[in-house]
């Protein structure tokens, strides 16, 4: 059993700051579990109150069935894996990795037979020998990750473990951790502030904002159905568009009036809007830049905006417009289908037509910052 329940968890550091404030979850028996948010949202110190690195100010942690607030970090079962990858640099890879086996006394054959396994497992076989220093920053990182594997431990923690590796070294390190978790059949929480890292990774992923769990769900339920302003902006590349709108409850159900055009709901919104007793008002629209419809032609229900900065991004096209009352809205519009004539309309200064299907449309309370139909 490694599970890893945290119940009304909180931390407050000598200086009087609340890193952790209220921190309930439940991370089951094998289960990733990714904790993101932006930086000094106590990310790191939720993963290090679990390694007992820090010491819990309030509530209950425990691993398995075991209360291990007061456990020593060694007692834990556990092995974490740090940004900085923290190596000996004086003795070799294969030392750096047998070094916690040696330390517990484990009988020599054990030691090497677990060596050469994590060795084989990340690919580095051929590096035993070497030092540290003599090893790019994606092989030190494995041999970290070696370091932890070998103790076979019941929880994996890891703490931004690719942020030191180059935009290509983490793409590919990040598919090696969902291989090496794979192999490696246990519970892991990994902490990071980049949303693509926690949505490729994770079986779910837990959004923090400023000490406080804003959601915890699958990757797909926080890119369906954020509760706020602050996931629906943090999580999505590039962010979702935030638009004012009004919400207006009518005899045939709701819509949105936004840019001076009228969208209607569909049925699963009206049902939800009308079970909330959602009344007329002000609301914040948001849309993803990958779900706006773009016409190229004058279209009835359409608003139309200017294009002012266009991106090629190789397979798609990033369009900055603005719409007539100066409202900015990204989308992104795939290059495959694009005939030459339409590439041609796509210049700075040129009107385009957006529209949103209501499928794509996510209501939020401009008060509140709640999503009015998941929140
Ligand atoms: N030892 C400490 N003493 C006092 N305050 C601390 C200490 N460590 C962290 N904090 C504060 O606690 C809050 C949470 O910090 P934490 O390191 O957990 O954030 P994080 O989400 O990991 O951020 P990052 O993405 O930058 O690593 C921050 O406001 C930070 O300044
Ligand atoms: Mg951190």
């Amino acid at each position: 059993m490694a599970s890893v329940t945290l119940e009304h968890v909180k931390k407050i550091y000598d200086n009087n700051v609340v890193a952790v404030h209220d921190f309930n979850l439940e991370i089951k028996d094998k289960e990733f579990v990714v904790f993101v948010g932006p930086s000094g949202c106590g990310k790191s110190t939720t993963l290090r109150m679990i390694a007992g690195l820090e010491d819990i100010s309030e509530g209950v942690l425990r691993i398995g069935d075991r209360v291990v607030n007061d456990v020593e970090p060694k007692d834990r079962d556990i092995a974490m894996v740090f940004q900085n990858y923290a190596l000996y640099p004086h003795i070799t890879v294969y030392e750096n990795m047998a070094f916690s086996l040696r330390l517990r006394r484990m009988d020599n054959e054990e030691v090497h037979k677990r060596v050469v396994q994590a060795a084989d497992i990340l690919g580095i076989t051929e590096y035993l020998g070497r030092k540290p220093k003599q090893l790019s920053g994606g092989q030190r990182q494995r041999v970290a990750i070696g370091r932890a594997i070998v103790r076979n431990p019941a929880v994996f923690l890891m703490d931004e473990p690719l942020s030191n590796l180059d935009a290509k070294l983490r793409n590919q390190m990040r598919a090696e951790i969902i291989l090496l978790r794979k192999r490696v059949d246990t519970t892991f929480v990994y902490v990071t502030h980049d949303q693509t890292e926690a949505m490729t990774l994770g079986d779910r992923i837990v959004v923090m904002k400023d000490g406080y769990i804003q959601q915890v769900g699958t990757p797909q339920q926080v890119f369906d159905t954020p509760t706020n302003l602050f996931v629906a902006g943090f999580i999505g590349s590039p962010q979702m568009n935030f638009l004012k709108a009004r919400l207006e409850k009518g005899a045939n159900g709701y819509q949105v009036n936004v840019l001076g055009v009228q969208l209607p709901l569909n049925a699963e919104q009206n049902a939800a809007l009308t079970e909330r007793g959602v009344l007329s008002q002000d609301i914040t629209l948001g849309v993803r830049p990958e779900h706006t419809s773009v016409l190229f032609e004058k279209t009835a229900g359409a608003i139309e905006c200017e294009i002012n900065v266009n991106e090629m991004m190789g397979s798609e096209l990033h369009l900055h417009l603005s719409s007539q009352n100066g409202d900015r809205i990204i989308v992104r519009l795939p290059t495959v289908d694009l005939s030459a004539e339409q590439r041609s309309r796509l210049a700075y200064g040129n009107k385009m037509y957006i529209t949103f299907p209501a499928k794509v449309m996510h209501l939020f309370d401009p008060k509140t910052e709640k999503n009015l139909i998941f929140g």
